[in-house]
């Protein structure tokens, strides 16, 4: 049986290709979805991917996920830098889980240099532009065959 993986993406994500593509690219989140939906039918996992602005559906779908899922990848948008709730979520799983940043949140705002999720993730990856997804999802699929 396939491997069930959340794919969550925070707030303003939504408009991917349109928000500042100096910075996040011309790709929309359809596009992101597609190329996950691709790789994950290689690496034979099942992908469940939604994108939400607010914070209380983020956690209700880790809450989800910790029942129905083997992993989740998560960009956790701003939330990354403010939310101790969706940290505490995360808390609850003990699957893996991979952090996604599009970009590099180290070479900007001072402000974004710290981000709550990164202490509980296995794995973060920052500044690889929309193909840190996939990147993001073949690590999980490495660390799910080791487990
Ligand atoms: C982001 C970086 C965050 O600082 C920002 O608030 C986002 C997107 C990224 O993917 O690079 O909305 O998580």
């Amino acid at each position: 049986m396939s491997k069930q993986v959340y794919i969550l993406n925070g707030p303003n994500l939504n408009l991917l290709g349109k928000r500042q593509p100096e910075i996040y690219g011309n790709e929309t989140l359809e596009d992101v979805r597609l190329s996950c939906e691709a790789f994950a039918g290689e690496a034979g996992l099942a992908v469940e991917f939604r994108q939400s602005n607010a914070e209380h559906e983020l956690i209700d779908w880790i809450q989800e996920a910790r029942e129905k899922a083997d992993g989740i990848v998560i960009n956790p948008a701003a939330y990354s830098h403010t939310s101790v709730a969706i940290l505490d979520a995360l808390n609850t799983c003990d699957f893996p889980v991979i952090e996604v940043h599009i970009s590099n949140i180290h070479r900007r705002e001072h402000f974004r240099h710290h981000s709550y999720v990164s202490a509980r993730a296995d794995g973060v990856i920052a500044g690889c532009g929309t193909q840190g997804y996939t990147l993001a999802l073949q690590r999980l699929a490495t660390l799910l065959k080791e487990a």
